[in-house]
């Protein structure tokens, strides 16, 4: 029997509890969420034209009108009736175009040697096709400046095609210079040019987060300190924003994606924005001056502490960046690209799963600063990767002191230890700062993919969050994304390829407590002793939450055992005049813990819900073996 106390408000739960944490792995961002479709759009590669074809007669120059991305391509004429220049580019797994749509293409393009005008000929051709017609879009574009320009045309197919391929032939006698070759569905996440794609940012929104962690991971660190993200570099026009190799090229122990590169198209002002868009906090992660500390000792060039300064002011910049007004000079930016309103931002993550005595003095470099310019912004600091060991124990009594506002903790265990985390919190000193779960997934053992248990186990794990609101404030669920074919980490939340998308079990179980999060946490007891997860219970875990805007009573109950097992609701205390009427329970379940969702078959475990009838505030009823539910009733 699990009986919740109706008339008892306890904790506040924040607005923040549940939500989203990005980061550009498994092609997360270039290839994947940033709807752009050209790689290596600017020729910026380290071999300038990896990703693209070139035949006839083409060279690579470097003078180009972006300052930080210098190179582009000039075309001449081949010189015969029956020879042809040009160059073409796969995108990042092929290019998915859809039957229909709009894609627009765009250029800076110029006649370096003069003349009225020449054409260039856009084709989007099908890949590995021995059809007579290779082009499914054909598209003739004038050039008509001796300065650079951008010119822009829309293409519109006529067929699906997952993997096509853009070429581009230089189709008059005159030169003709190329750079930033880019193409775009036109139906971005709400219409923007350099824009989100559609499906996956609206997976994102319909989760209903409310906070929005980014750039990332172990990205915000980089390789080294050359690699690392450095937003100040995000922002302002994409043309000039330069690349970056992403530190998940190489993934140990032996996958390696040697053209996995960071355009910073999808930068700073974009991820702010998609917060906005999307009703997430912004929780942006700062680099703390420390490289990644998973390699190789001799490996770790850090930032000595007292050169820290450009690291600092980083973070300075960026709060103005995100609130400033547009008399300063980064609000000014902000406001040029098209937001002259502040993004609000309240909190800031110092470090990634960082730790040690070294973490710990630069972060207080930090921490004395930000609070005596902006005292108004919340300050995260990190646990380190050992979440219940000795860095742990070392790490929290000095965010302690250090008085930061939240500790990042980070999670990737097996089945055992999400089983057995069920009272986690509850015995976390509720006088320290307060936690944040910024990165947290269940990897079955010897079986470290998405799987149906795997996110039954989340589920039972954020009950004990749900239970101890008062000092868990926020909880991101990591990996986000992954592209079917470039992925170095699994599992995560959502998978992709070209044209399609899925969202796994896991996903599910984030939007079924995100979107019945509640207001206020209630006090539940099982069997008339304090719920605090799996022990003597049985598998079952639970936390109830009431919604304060509705007066909707939410209880979660998880039962990870392989038997059914009945459960009695009972809902004290609400008086002999104050009767349940029917509500809702939303279950998620499959017979085969193993399975997930898939590409090719997207439903195999989604949320059902169904009307449930309460008799006299009480509810007798079974739970199925292995079934996270949500249990809504209003009176
Ligand atoms: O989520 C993948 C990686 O796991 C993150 O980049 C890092 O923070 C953690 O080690």
């Amino acid at each position: 029997e699990l009986i919740i106390q109706t008339q008892k408000k306890g904790a506040k739960i924040q607005p923040t509890m549940y939500g989203l944490f990005y980061e550009d792995i498994n092609y997360a961002g270039d290839g994947g969420l940033y709807a752009e479709l050209i790689k290596n759009r600017s020729f910026e590669f380290p071999q300038h034209l990896m990703g693209w074809t070139t035949f006839g007669k083409i060279t690579l120059q470097d003078d180009g009108p972006f300052e930080r991305n210098p190179h582009y391509v000039r075309l001449s004429d081949p010189g015969h009736a029956e020879k042809r220049t040009g160059l073409q580019n796969d995108g990042f797994f092929g290019i998915g175009m859809k039957k229909g749509e709009k894609y627009r293409f765009s250029v800076w393009a110029r006649l370096p040697q003069g003349g009225a005008k020449s054409k260039i000929l856009i084709e989007i051709i099908k890949t590995n096709t021995m059809a007579e017609h290779q082009a499914f879009v054909t598209q003739e574009l004038e050039i008509t400046s001796s300065e650079w320009k951008k010119y822009e045309v829309i293409l519109t197919p006529e067929m699906t095609e997952s993997k096509s391929t853009l070429r581009i032939f230089l189709a008059s006698p005159t030169t003709v210079d190329l750079e930033h070759i880019s193409l775009f569905p036109v139906d971005t996440y709400n219409g923007h040019e350099n824009g989100l794609r559609k499906d996956l940012a609206q997976a994102l929104a319909d989760i209903k987060p409310g906070v929005f962690r980014f750039p990332g991971g172990c990205v915000v660190e980089g390789t080294d300190l050359d690699t690392r993200y450095e937003w100040k570099k995000t922002v302002g026009p994409v043309e000039n924003r330069p690349l970056n190799e992403n530190r998940w090229h190489y993934t140990f122990p032996r996958r390696f994606f040697p053209d996995y590169y960071q355009s910073y198209g999808l930068g700073f002002y974009e991820y702010f924005l998609l917060s906005e868009e999307i009703g997430a906090e912004p929780l942006p992660v700062l680099h703390c001056g420390l490289v990644c500390q998973y390699q190789n000792k001799d490996m770790l060039a850090h930032v000595p502490v007292d050169e820290l300064d450009c690291y600092v002011q980083d973070a300075l910049d960026l709060i103005e960046f995100a609130n400033g007004d547009v008399s300063t000079t980064w609000g000014k930016l902000r406001a040029e690209m098209g937001h002259p309103a502040s993004f609000n931002l309240k909190f800031l993550a110092i470090g990634n799963e960082q730790w040690g005595p070294e973490y710990v003095e630069r972060l207080e470099v930090f921490v004395k600063t930000i609070r005596k310019i902006y005292p108004e912004i919340k300050i995260i600091g990190s646990s380190g990767p050992k979440s219940d060991g000795e860095e742990f124990d070392y790490l929290w009594p000095e965010m302690k002191r250090l008085k930061v506002d939240l500790v990042d903790e980070h999670f990737y265990r097996n089945e055992d230890w999400f089983l057995s985390q069920g009272a986690r919190y509850d015995n976390y000193d509720r006088k320290g700062p307060k936690v944040f779960a910024g990165e947290y997934a269940c990897h079955i053992r010897k079986k470290k993919w998405n799987q149906f248990y795997a996110a039954l186990l989340e589920a039972a794990f954020m009950t004990g969050m749900e239970r101890n609101a008062d000092v868990v404030h926020m909880a991101t669920y990591a990996p986000l994304f992954a592209h079917v074919e470039g992925w170095q980490w699994r599992p995560d939340m959502i998978w992709f390829d070209n044209l399609n998308s899925v969202c796994t079990a896991s996903y599910y179980v984030q939007q079924m407590f995100a979107v019945n999060k509640g207001s206020h946490t209630l006090t539940l007891t099982m069997d008339k002793k304090s719920v605090t997860g799996a022990e003597g219970q049985n598998g079952l875990f639970a936390s109830a939450v009431w919604e304060e805007a509705d007066g909707t009573y939410i209880v979660k109950v998880v039962n990870t055992s392989e038997i059914p097992q009945p459960v009695t609701l009972n809902f004290a205390g609400l008086g002999k005049n104050n009767k349940l009427s029917s509500g809702k329970c939303i279950t998620l379940h499959t017979n085969d813990l193993l399975e997930d969702n898939t590409l090719e078959n997207p439903n195999v475990v989604v949320p059902e819900e169904s009307n449930v009838k309460i008799d006299g505030n009480i509810l007798n009823t079974q739970l199925g073996a292995h079934t996270s539910t949500v249990y809504k009733f209003k009176l």
